[in-house]
């Protein structure tokens, strides 16, 4: 890989131990990948910021980057382990919570915005059709790549936190358009008109065209809620993050149709949205906010909400600028009144919340993967409308 003056410079240490060690982790995949170079990004986002998954060695690594490492691009975080303000509402433990502060101080000092979401381009972190970024969350590189067109690696929290604090990126992977061309076509009949017939799309897709980018025909159309949702679905459960839509994601129709294919019907539809959902009709749990939470999300759960009152602990994830959106609109006030819950800046994927709870609903296909791997949960899954009707009952319908 050939580096300019001022890379060979931060990699001899010439801009301080946090350049060195990101100069070096970037070299290091550059040379793996066989980059030519390092590209300039124009935006980041770290994943890793939970210290459920980071862990006191984790949190000891960034306490020292953050000694004289800036980052060099508008960067922000991934969701953290807690609602950085209302934690105790959430039943976290203090002692977690002041260690999940550490993390976000140290992340703070770096210039880092303490943004924590999987939806950056809901907040403001949104590139253009075109630019290089380094994202980090599954859900977040699939929606940057396909639905925005922007180029970006499934990054590790390490080499996007070492992007940031270098500004660039090497050139490998789904940075290059050569690597960008869809792989399998996946011909949709079944009628997808719901976010968890998305995600059981992208469960379907993520079985059957593993590690492939997929050429999606057959959708006339598809709401921003269902694209979220099943790009986060697809990348849980197999598939490359990035994928075209026939007529509607904007690199589509730069590539010729595939020439393997496969057809998703009603009856792959309904035996994946079968296969991820468990026995029992208790539900304890309610989780939506995966991806996090849109305020359009927000005003119909709102509306669903109106007049009612939950039975159990319901959580809807979220970014917390969304939340203050949400405010100004008298939504927040009017989903509180029914006993709903806010999570701003987590989720039920990164929270210590394991034992807590028995069975989930959602209309989430990734947080069930999720809810049943890390917190040994059962799931069911189904319309908001669904998952509402089970906080007020504490049943499944
Ligand atoms: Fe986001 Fe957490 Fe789901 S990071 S995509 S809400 S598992």
């Amino acid at each position: 890989m050939i580096l300019t003056k001022e890379e060979e410079r931060m990699l001899a240490g010439e801009f301080g131990n946090a350049a060195r060690k990101s100069m070096e982790i970037l070299t290091a995949l550059g040379k793996i990948y066989r980059a030519d170079r390092l590209i300039p990004i124009v935006s980041v986002q770290v994943a890793g910021v939970s210290y459920h998954n980071l862990g006191e060695a984790g949190l000891e690594y960034l306490a020292e980057l953050a000694e004289d490492g800036k980052v060099r691009v508008k960067t922000t975080l991934n969701p953290a382990g807690m609602d950085i303000k209302n934690w105790k509402g959430l039943g976290i433990p203090e002692e977690f919570a002041k260690k999940q502060m550490r993390v976000i101080d140290a992340f703070s000092k770096m210039g880092i915005s303490p943004s924590c979401t999987c939806t950056p381009y809901l907040i403001g972190n949104k590139p253009n059709f075109g630019d290089h970024i380094a994202w980090s969350e599954s859900s977040a590189v699939a929606y940057a790549n396909s639905v925005i067109g922007a180029r970006t690696n499934r990054e590790g929290g390490p080499s996007a936190l070492a992007a940031a604090l270098v500004g660039k990126t090497p050139n490998y992977g789904l940075h290059l358009k050569e690597n960008r061309k869809p792989e399998i076509e996946v011909a949709v009949s079944a009628v997808l008109d719901s976010t968890p017939k998305w995600g059981a799309l992208g469960y379907v897709l993520g079985r059957v065209a593993e590690n492939k980018i997929a050429y999606i025909t057959g959708i006339r159309h598809a709401e921003q809620e269902w694209l979220r949702s099943f790009g986060a679905s697809s990348v849980t459960y197999g598939s490359k993050p990035l994928y075209h839509i026939e007529g509607l994601t904007p690199e589509a129709g730069l590539f010729d149709v595939p020439k393997e294919s496969i057809e998703v019907s009603e009856a792959e539809i309904s035996s994946a949205l079968r296969a991820l959902e468990d026995d029992g009709d208790d539900i304890d749990f309610v989780s939506i906010g995966c991806p996090h939470a849109s305020v359009e999300e927000l005003k119909r759960i709102a509306k669903l909400l109106e007049g009612k009152k939950v039975k159990v602990e319901f959580w809807i994830s979220l970014a917390r600028k969304i939340k203050e959106q949400a405010d100004k609109l008298g939504l927040v006030r009017q989903i509180e009144a029914s006993g709903a819950k806010f999570a701003c800046d987590t989720c039920l994927a990164v929270a210590p919340i394991r034992g807590r709870f028995k069975h989930v609903a959602t209309n989430s296909a990734k947080a069930c993967f999720y809810a049943r791997g890390h917190n040994k949960m059962k799931t069911k899954i189904g319309t908001l409308e669904q998952c509402i009707e089970a906080a007020v009952t504490g049943k499944w319908r």
